[in-house]
């Protein structure tokens, strides 16, 4: 089958350009097995669109044949934001929305449009996040950073040791908290090894105009913040409270962006307060989150799961790996094979200081890594060793230290951006 190619237009006010971003939208809902898309939720998709100037791709089927229509059978997007990588802030490509339909699977479409896009990305380093760990690896991204999945019990088994907040929380609408939440989003960015900038989109989700689970408004959507001993705010969390149902207790489902540990520490005694709840549930958690450390008896906390969050893929070595913190002065020359071409060669990286110069080179790597294992180093949530130890890396023993000691160490990297 020859499918038709194409991307949409995100900006074409025109009732057909906007019909086709419709249509194309409703094949990403379809993909993910989400219901038809309301008009609400249009509407969110078209701004986000329009203010992250996605690049929305897509296959179609040729007019005339059966089954053709403004649907597309395969769907794709990218976006250009940042990530701080450590040491510098840098572009980040991001891609989501992947889908090809069921009736078209494993015929490449997958492929074609992935290999198009990274083709025309000018970012040094691009990002997704997978609903499958088998698929990705082939194009170069490796599983970056990693977060956890937790339920604590809020019962009188919570208590914190020893903590006085030196500030306090207060309740605010989430409409009204935006502006507070976007200021301390920024500055989480800025200093959050792994942080990615958010998309358009947020916005609506936390102000409760857009519940992504109903298609309407989210009425049942939280917010508290909490002011330091200057009453300036240095965190908030979003939170949303549900009935419990069989042996389901009532829980509280929470996200935090916290600047500090008596903020984060602050914000749990408070969800741990909240009347009527016994459970406080958060899906992204920090992989060091200090709660753990900071309660006298941390049994209370439920790991449910340790996941993979951001799945990294260096597209420019020299600009990506220039942007990174490196931990000791010295020498080595990383070969890096790249199907796809990107990262491919041998880079000479001279680390003095903390920062490095990548330089193109013919000497003989030192050690050689494919993409994929590339992007899991990046950023410094994935140890050398670890993946020397898995067989990722070739080349000798020493060269394996040596990398280890440049590349491991400082902040587990994490990112609080869903996309
Ligand atoms: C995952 C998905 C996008 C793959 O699309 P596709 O067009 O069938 O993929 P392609 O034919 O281009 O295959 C590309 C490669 O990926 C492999 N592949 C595809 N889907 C895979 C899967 N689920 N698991 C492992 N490998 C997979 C193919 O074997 C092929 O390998 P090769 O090129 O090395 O031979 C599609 O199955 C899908 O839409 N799934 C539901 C939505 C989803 O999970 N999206 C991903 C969100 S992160």
């Amino acid at each position: 089958m020859e499918y038709e190619h194409r991307t949409l237009d995100p900006h074409d006010d025109t009732a057909e350009g906007k019909a086709a971003v419709d249509a194309w939208m409703g094949a990403v809902s379809r993909g993910f097995h989400d219901g038809r898309p309301s008009e609400s939720t249009l509407e969110i998709w078209r701004e986000t669109a329009r203010e992250d100037s996605l690049r929305l791709a897509g296959a179609w089927l040729p007019e005339g044949t059966f089954g053709a229509g403004p649907l597309p059978v395969a769907t794709f997007s990218s976006w250009t934001k940042t990530l701080n990588a450590g040491a510098a802030t840098v572009p980040l490509h991001m891609i989501s929305d992947v889908t090809v339909s069921p009736a078209h699977r494993r015929r490449g479409l997958l492929r074609r449009m992935m290999v198009d896009d990274l083709a025309q990305a000018t970012a040094p380093v691009a990002a997704l996040t997978v609903s499958e760990a088998s698929i990705y690896g082939r194009f170069g991204f490796g599983p970056a950073t990693f977060r956890r999945r937790i339920e604590v019990d809020t019962t009188s088994s919570f208590a914190l040791r020893d903590f006085v907040d030196p500030g306090r929380v207060e309740l605010v609408e989430p409409a009204d908290l935006w502006d507070t939440a976007s200021d301390l989003f920024d500055r989480f960015h800025a200093s959050s090894r792994g942080s990615v900038e958010r998309p358009h989109f947020y916005r609506a989700w936390q102000t409760g105009r857009f519940d992504p689970a109903t298609g309407g408004t989210d009425d049942k959507l939280r917010g508290a913040v909490h002011l330091d001993a200057d009453e300036r705010p240095d965190g908030y969390v979003l939170y949303k409270y549900a009935e419990g149902e069989g042996d389901k207790p009532a829980t509280v489902t929470a996200e935090l962006l916290t600047l500090d540990t008596s903020a984060h520490l602050g914000l749990w005694r408070f969800l741990a307060d909240i009347d009527l709840s016994s459970r406080v549930a958060v899906r992204n958690s920090h992989p060091d989150d200090p709660l753990y450390w900071a309660l006298v008896n941390s049994d209370v906390i439920g790991v449910r799961s340790v996941y993979d969050h951001l799945w990294v893929r260096v597209l420019d070595v020299p600009v990506a790996l220039g942007a990174r913190p490196w931990f000791t002065d010295d020498t080595v020359v990383l070969g890096v094979t790249d199907p796809l071409g990107h990262a491919e060669g041998a880079w000479r990286i001279e680390a003095v200081d903390g920062r490095a110069e990548v330089t193109a080179t013919d000497d003989d790597a030192d050690l050689t890594v494919t993409a994929e294992t590339l992007g899991s180093l990046y950023l410094g949530g994935v140890r050398v060793e670890s993946l020397a130890s898995a067989g990722r890396l070739t080349g000798g023993r020493e060269a394996v230290e040596r990398l280890g000691r440049l590349m491991d160490g400082g902040p587990a990297p994490y990112s609080l951006t869903s996309f």
